[in-house]
Order: structure tokens, then sequence, then C-alpha cells
């Protein structure tokens, strides 16, 4: 959780410190606590941080006019130490000359910080990143060089990281080091690098990326990276890639239609990204959806929306001639599975492929039980990419917005397109129907495009419960993951509160709350479930529910009961309803978003969250 961005270059003139301003702003969806910079001046380490976001804190070119030739900016997430300037990054040690950053958690800082501060280190902070530049500081200390003191240190700490480290005497590179968190490095040839929490922070500056793997520490010099093992010391060769995402990714530009959020513009991405989901390689589902065939056991783990959308995929897969998938939340995985047999599987499902708690569960299911691992991930070279057997990567692109939703879209489209390749490999469909189903699933962009046109009807129905302050999700089979996406997106970015049921468990306890005008947004996909589906529109309808239903278009039934509806444009076929489980959950995507903004909220940087939790 956190941002970093640095940047060292031999070009002169170059506004350095606005640049490394510029960056981080880009990341700054991963978390908006407080921020800093720390840049070399002249022998000197010249550090300015605040409480704040990191428009706030600039007011006045602060952090852009900071002196200096080259540095490293961070934009935290608070988890140990609470978002104040003592706590806000970078850290200094002892003499002043150390600045460091960090992304992520070291587990065994109180150790090391009292046994530091035996020695007579003093800390000015109630974080666990203070550890390093004083661990450093010793090291150097005892005559090593900044890399080799950085190497020593971070074989000190246990738990995760991603840090940036400059010093003052060393007036031409900076050190940075990972393990479990991500850093990416950027480089133009011969001039200038940069580092970053992701690759889109640098993507104005440079296309040529290498991806810093776990226990790697890189010395960046202006346009020059050198990668060392962290245990062996051994250098070893960079990976350089050329990066082919849109530059449009870090911009809230598509189209050259310039949006207020990124929420919205990623939202109207999504039907060219369920169309580049499409054309994904047949030998990459061929390879996963024959591991899920081969295995005795599956199970299925993720957090959040990506759990909701592990459900949709869980459903899709079994529907079509896949074994019974049992799904978990990752954050639960480790104490619901104390054993798991031979021959088990694990399908992992993240946008970001950092989240802590996935990455845990899947580590254990493999290196305890030797499970195989499968993963549908979002972004490429990430932590789960590292765990996995077999990998799809989502075309969602770049999520800038901290609620995820494009990716939730791609992430259901992988797996349901995963289920048709089962389908075919079990033999249990006939090829015509099969690419009936593929056909039906590819139209969602279409559908989804139509709604995009037509989204002021959804924002018009989203403001009559702007200002409720409780509001039911229900429905039933497939709709339950949109339902239950429905209702997360209402509260982390609209702050209202909901609850998700399976529409069949509310007259077992919620139908309790329902008097006159209680709002419920029932997702009425028209499959196996819909008659069942009415019975309980009625039971709320009765006690005086206000009913708002997700129906398709040619919907006639539900309707005539509900006070309000948003139409889906679906056709009328079995094909086209069994994949209707992304349209139905974009709706209620793009409904929560327009609730967000006209209550003045910022969509994109929901309070108290970050992009990718990095934390257990
Ligand atoms: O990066 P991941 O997909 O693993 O993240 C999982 C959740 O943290 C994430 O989906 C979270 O729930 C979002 N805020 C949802 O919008």
């Amino acid at each position: 959780m956190c941002g970093i961005f640095g940047l060292i270059t031999k070009e002169k003139d170059l506004p350095v410190a606005r640049l490394i301003r510029e960056g981080l702003e880009r990341l700054e969806y991963r978390g908006y606590d407080s921020a800093g910079i720390a840049m070399v001046n002249k022998g000197h380490i010249e550090v300015r941080k605040k409480a704040g976001r990191i428009a706030d804190i600039n007011k006045d070119g602060w952090l852009d006019s900071t002196p200096g030739t080259f540095g490293v900016a961070h934009t935290r997430w608070a988890t140990h130490g609470k978002p104040v300037y003592n706590n806000a990054h970078p850290h200094v040690d002892c003499t002043g000359k150390i600045a460091l950053v960090h992304n992520g958690i070291i587990e065994n800082y109180q150790d090391l910080r009292k046994e530091l501060a035996m020695r007579g280190h003093a800390f000015q902070s109630d974080t666990d990143t203070e550890v390093f530049p004083h661990l450093i500081e010793e090291f150097m200390g005892k005559g090593f060089d900044l890399k080799d003191s950085v190497m020593e240190a971070v074989k000190r700490c246990k738990g995760a990281y991603g840090i940036v480290v400059i010093h003052a005497d060393n007036p031409d590179y900076m050190v940075v080091a990972r393990k479990e968190s991500p850093l990416v490095i950027g480089i133009i040839p011969g001039k200038t690098t940069f580092c970053a929490s992701d690759i889109p922070a640098f993507l104005p500056l440079t296309r040529e990326a290498i991806v810093l793997d776990d226990n790697e520490i890189a010395v960046l010099r202006p346009g020059e990276v050198e990668i060392y093992r962290v245990k062996s010391g051994e250098r070893i060769q960079n990976n350089h890639f050329q990066v082919n995402y849109s530059i449009d990714a870090a911009q809230k530009v598509l189209d050259g239609k310039a949006y207020k959020w990124f929420m919205h513009k990623e939202l109207h991405e999504v039907p060219r990204k369920i169309r580049d989901q499409m054309s994904m390689t047949q030998d990459r589902l061929d390879s996963f959806a024959q591991a899920i065939l081969d295995a005795d056991h599956v199970f299925i783990t993720a957090a959040g929306t990506a759990f909701y959308a592990a459900l949709a995929g869980k459903f899709q897969m079994t529907r079509f001639g896949g074994p019974y998938i049992q799904a978990i939340l990752c954050s639960e995985f480790i104490d619901a599975v104390p054993e798991m047999k031979p021959n088990s599987l694990v399908i992992a499902v993240s946008q970001s492929g950092e989240t802590a708690d996935t990455i845990e569960a899947v580590r254990y299911a493999r290196e305890k039980f030797g499970a195989k691992i499968c993963s549908i991930v979002n972004v490429v070279g990430s932590s789960l990419t590292r765990y996995s057997d077999e990998v799809i990567i989502t075309t969602a692109g770049p999520e800038i917005a901290v609620a995820s939703q494009k990716a939730y879209c791609t992430q259901i489209t992988a797996m349901s397109l995963v289920a048709l390749r089962i389908a075919e490999l079990s033999h249990k469909y006939d090829p015509a129907q099969i690419e009936a189903f593929r056909k039906a699933l590819l139209d969602t962009a279409d559908v989804i495009d139509h709604l995009i046109i037509e989204e002021g009807k959804i924002r018009e129905i989203g403001l009559k419960i702007a200002h409720a302050d409780n509001i039911y999700f229900l429905a039933r089979g497939l709709g339950q993951a949109a339902s239950l996406e429905g209702a997360l997106k209402l509260k982390e970015i609209a702050y209202i509160h909901t609850e998700a049921y399976a529409a069949g468990e509310s007259k077992h306890g919620p139908i309790a709350l329902i008097e006159e005008g209680f709002p419920i947004v029932f997702v009425a996909i028209p499959d196996q479930t819909y008659d069942r589906l009415i019975g309980n529109i009625m039971e709320m309808k009765s006690r005086g529910g206000m009913i708002i239903s997700v129906v398709a278009d040619y919907d006639s039934k539900v309707t005539e009961i509900s006070d309000y509806t948003i139409r889906i444009p679906i056709a009328n076929s079995p094909e086209a309803i069994a994949m209707a489980a992304v349209p139905f959950a974009f709706v209620l995507q793009t409904m929560a978003y327009f609730i967000a903004d006209s209550k003045g909220l910022d969509p994109d940087k929901p309070r108290n969250l970050a992009k990718s939790v990095t934390v257990k």
C-alpha cells in the first residue's frame, strides 16, 4: 500500500522535483494520508513532508520547489502510526544523511527498534519503516558502501518491503530493493532512471521498464541499472521490456474525451476491455481449463470485488462441466482449510496480484500441501504471478480508481472463457452450443456500449436512493455476484450502509428491517431463479419496501411489481442470459459512481481505502 516514485537523471534543466511530484500523484490511489519528498542537494538531504493529499501539500509549489538533483517521494496509507508529520515518509537516520521511503510492513520492527535504540539511535516516528535508515546507518558506519549497507539491512528485516534509499554523499546513485511489495524501474537509457510502485506512474516519461523481483536490490544511476541478488550478492541481468499500455491509462482521458474521475473513464473502457479479453490465446485457456479438470479438489479464493468475480466464475465453471469449486475468502483460507488433500488446486483472483491475504492463501496451499495454483491477475509480473503454475492475465489494463470495476468485468469474462473451454474439453456441450455461448459473451461488450450511451437513466435511478441510510441488495444464483458487487461499491465510494443477501435468505432475518420506503435493489437475471425471486420481491413489497430492480430489457413481470427498473438490453436467449453476469453488475457499479459524484464525494480515492491491500 503506499506509493513510491523516484527519479535520477543526467539531463540538465529538468524540473526534477516537479516530475517526481507528478509521478507520485499518479500513485496516489495507493494511499493518500500523507506525502513527502527527499532530494540530494549539494551534500545534504532536503526533506519536505506533511499529512494530507499531495495537491494540498504542494499548494504554492512547496514540493515542486524542493532543491536538489535527484530524489524520491512517497504517498502513504497509514499502518503503523497515525497520518501525522512524523510518520510521513521519507524517514532519515540519525545523521540526516540517509533518506528512505518504504512500501510494505516490517514484522520484526519492534525487536529491531529496541536493539537500535539501545545502541543510541533516536527514533522520530511510530513507523516500522524507520528501523531501515538506522540499520543502514550502522552498516555504513562499519565501512560498507550504500548498496552493501542496504543489502545487509534488508537481511535483518522480516516482512515485506519496496524501498528506495538516497544518501547525501552519493551524488550519482540511489538504491532500491524489494520483497513482496511491488517496485518497478523505468529507464531512458543513458539519461534518466525512474523507480515506482507501478508502471503507469512513469508511463508519460518512458515505456522501457524493468521489474525488480523479490529479494533483489538495484543501484540506479542516470539511465543505468545494476541488479543484484540480496542473498548471494551476485549481479544479474536486467530484463528490459517495452510497456504496451496506452499512455491514456495514467490520465483521465479516453478517446480524446476528458473525464472528471478515473472511475467514470474506467467504466467507459469496459466494452473494449471485454473485447480484448475475448481474444486471449487458446493455449492459455487450454492449460488453465485442463488443470481444473485434472484436479481432485478445487478451491477459489480472493478478496473484495475480486472475490465477487470469483463467485460468478465458480458458478460458470461448475455449470459448464467443471468440478464443484469451493469459494473461500483469502483472509479466511488458512483457518477454513486446515488440511488439503493431494492433487488440490487453488484458483486465485486478483486485480493487483499483490493482496497480502491472497498471497498468503496461495503460498499456504502451495508450500504446505503442494496445491497447484491457477491465477487470474491484472498486473503482469505481480507477486501472485510468481506463485502460480498457470496465469491468465486480464486485459483491464491499469485500473487507477481505488474501487475496482473494469478488473471485475474482465475477471468474469476470463473465467467465463475458461468455463466454455472446460465445456469443450469435457465434451458436455456440443461445439455449436459452445460457440453460441461464446458469441453471447462477446455480445456483452455491445450491451455495455448501449448502457453507457444511456447511462443518464442509471444516474436518475441512483439519485432516488442517494440519500438512503441503508439499502439491501438481493439476488439468487449468478445474480448474487452482481448484487454483492453493487452493495460493496455503494459502501466504499458513496458511504451508504448496504447489505447483500441471497434473496432466499432475506426472510430469515433481514426482512425485520423493512418498513415503508426501505430501498431494496433486486438483481433479476431472467434465468431459472427468476420466478423464485419474484416471490422474494413480493415479500419485500408487501412490507412497504421500495423496489429497484435490474431486469432484462424485455422483462414485464418484475417490472410490474417494481418502483423503478434499470433495463439491460440483452437478447432473449438462454446463451445471453447465461452470460449476463457482467452487464448486470456494470449498471450497479455505474449507479454507485453517479451516487458518489452526486454527493460531492471523490469516487477515485474513497476514505480509508487503498488500491492494493498489502497488509494481512
Ligand atoms: O487487487 P485485488 O483484486 O486482489 O484486491 C482485492 C480487494 O482489495 C479489492 O477488490 C477491494 O475490495 C476494492 N476496494 C474493491 O473495489
